[in-house]
């Protein structure tokens, strides 16, 4: 495996052996599987589950780790192509991230989305940029419109809760957050569920549609897998007979990269923080997903998190098993 940047690069039978195989390694533990390689992480936007995960699955497969971050002691970096250094950045990514590449076997990026342009972020032209740079396998930890370690892992959290493939419903719903958040996690969420054969409902507000580019890339997974993509801003209609709510909050596509008239739109929609009213039509044992942080309070209520619905932390630990999954394929682990 050169990448892991897309789970469209992949087929559906690639994606479940990649689950098997975190099932395996969590279930019958290889640490020695590579012993010797070494993964370079370079964040150039915060994280604690994608920066601690990462660490964690290569020390578990018997490997090593670095981080490289701007708020580290390193020299300020300059992403800008063509520009003369001549203020306090010392260093450019054109020269750091090869070299940071150049000490590990495979490089791990993060880097989000800049949010001033769609197109420019649906192109992934940031993210195409830092990995033009480099030769050596890669590994996105989220980019403008793809989080895919976070796809797989939820892959699998679907799979442990024995959620139906075929015929099982998935909401991705939009909650309320204060801040334009990036677009990564709800396309890279609808793009998972559509793949894995779901019936998907987007639920949001007017004004938060996702880009047609992101609904057509779900409903040609969808087609393939059996599985449906629809929209709505009706709850109830969306909840009906949900297995599973994932909730996430994004950025106005609307008023994209416009901050104010973002802001002014969202706050019309505070009530929409997910709390037990929710789920009156939804099955029974409706479960809620979140790829975390969240904020308590204001994306979702104390009762969700704090009850039965709520499977935050396996997901979140299935970070390490899927990210341990690809490391695996990636450096050549042994059987
Ligand atoms: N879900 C996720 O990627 O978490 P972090 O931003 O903390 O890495």
């Amino acid at each position: 495996m050169k990448a892991f940047n897309d789970l469209a690069d992949f087929s559906a039978e690639e994606i479940k052996a990649l689950v098997a195989l975190a099932d395996r390694l969590d279930a019958h533990p290889e640490p020695d599987a590579l012993k010797g390689k070494v993964l370079s992480l370079l964040f150039l936007s915060p994280s604690l589950r994608t920066l601690a995960s990462f660490q964690a699955a290569m020390t578990r497969l018997g490997g090593g780790s670095f981080v490289i971050s701007p708020d580290m002691s390193i020299h300020g970096l300059e992403t800008r192509p063509g520009i003369v250094m001549d203020g306090t950045a010392a260093e450019h990514i054109r020269e750091a991230v090869p070299v940071i590449a150049s000490y590990g076997d495979a490089i791990g990026i993060r880097a989000f989305a800049e949010r001033k342009n769609i197109d420019s972020d649906l192109a992934e032209t940031e993210f195409s940029a830092l990995t033009d740079l480099i030769d050596t396998p890669y590994i996105n930890m989220e980019s403008a419109m793809n989080h895919p370690c976070q796809s797989l892992a939820d892959w699998k959290t679907l799979d442990d809760l024995e959620v139906p493939a075929n015929d099982g419903k998935f909401v991705l719903s939009w909650a309320y957050h204060p801040k334009a958040l990036p677009l990564a996690v709800p396309a890279t969420t609808l793009h998972m569920a559509a793949m894995r054969g779901m019936d998907v409902t987007v639920l949001r507000p007017e004004g938060f549609e996702l880009p047609d580019a992101l609904m057509q890339k779900a409903a040609a997974a969808a087609e393939t897998s059996g599985g449906s993509i629809r929209e709505t801003d009706d709850r109830a209609e969306a909840m009906q007979d949900a297995n599973v709510i994932y909730a996430k909050s994004w950025s106005s596509t609307r008023h994209y990269g416009d901050r104010l008239a973002d802001q002014k739109l969202r706050e019309g929609f505070l009530d929409w923080c997910v709390d037990e009213s929710w789920f009156g039509n939804a099955l029974e044992d409706c479960r809620f997903m979140h790829c975390l942080p969240v904020r308590r309070g204001v994306v979702v209520a104390d009762e969700i998190l704090d009850g039965p619905r709520s499977v935050v932390i396996p997901e979140a630990r299935n970070r390490m098993l899927a990210q341990m999954a690809v490391l695996h394929q990636m450096l050549g682990g042994g059987s």
